[in-house]
């Protein structure tokens, strides 16, 4: 018996890919995982965008990157010893550029009316940093998300094995819910790990990607994505291998929208 992954069939559940994403929103035209930032996205005619989402200590889930503030904002301190109130007195803008100063931190639930709002298609980072409970973050995610937006408009990526098993048990259809495995270098069992969580795509760093492992992931069931990619010849290369998708910090570089 074959033991090659079944490819999913093409539903009308299924993701309809545009060939760039803007990587945590257009995250070189405005300060990265903010509404501004995605506002930005559209403006400039993106139909997928990636973001990042973790818990704040309170448990309110939030886009953010880092484990702590202190690169993107006007404060200090972890996401993790913080609860809304401290977060929203933050200013997430002036740090990127003085015209966006006053910009609050974007919990979930506002990113997702935004999302919801401009019709866009959502590559959600599941973002487990270090310390931080996998579980915890999905159980939190998970039914907003659900409830927020058409699984053809979602896919949820992350690094966290746990968190992308967690994902699976809670929702066992593939067709119902996209999941993307986050590589830096792919390893040898790449395959595997996608079969056993009935993955949609794999999103590898490019720079850890060669030629043979991109045409193998591409020519697989699987979507092949990679980041974060902001130099036209890298693109061209990347598409001739086969990459369906670039996440990048500012896709217009790419591709004309
Ligand atoms: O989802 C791709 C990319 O966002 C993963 O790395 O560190 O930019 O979240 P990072
Ligand atoms: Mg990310």
């Amino acid at each position: 018996m074959s033991n090659a992954p079944v490819p999913l069939a093409e539903t009308k559940s299924t993701p309809v890919l545009t060939t760039t994403m803007a990587h945590r929103g257009l995250s070189a035209r405005a300060p990265e995982n903010t509404l501004s930032a995605v506002r930005a996205a559209h403006a400039k005619g993106a139909r997928w965008i990636e973001l990042d989402v973790q818990l704040l200590g309170d448990g309110t889930p939030v886009i953010w990157h880092d484990s702590g503030v202190r690169r993107c904002s006007n404060g200090w301190g972890k996401l993790r010893d913080m609860d809304i109130a401290r977060a929203k007195r933050l200013d997430v803008g002036s740090w990127f550029d003085r015209s966006f100063a006053g910009e609050r931190m974007a919990t979930l639930d506002e990113m997702l009316a935004l999302v919801d709002v401009l019709n866009l298609s959502l590559n959600l980072e599941i973002k487990v940093n270090p310390g931080r409970d996998a579980r915890a973050l999905v159980d939190a995610v998970l039914p907003r998300l659900m409830e927020a937006l058409p699984a053809q408009r979602l896919i949820l990526s992350s690094f966290s094995e746990v968190a992308l098993e967690t994902l699976r048990a809670r929702e066992p259809d593939p067709e119902k819910l996209h999941l993307a495995v986050l590589h830096k270098k792919p390893p040898r069992n790449w395959a595997e790990t996608a079969m056993r969580l009935s993955a949609y795509s794999l999103h590898v760093d490019w720079r850890r990607l060669d030629a043979r492992t991109a045409l193998a992931m591409a020519s697989s069931s699987y979507k092949l994505l990679c980041y974060t990619v902001n130099d036209p010849q890298v693109f061209a290369r990347l598409r001739e291998w086969g990459v369906d998708s670039a996440i990048s910090d500012d896709p217009g570089r790419l591709v004309p929208f």
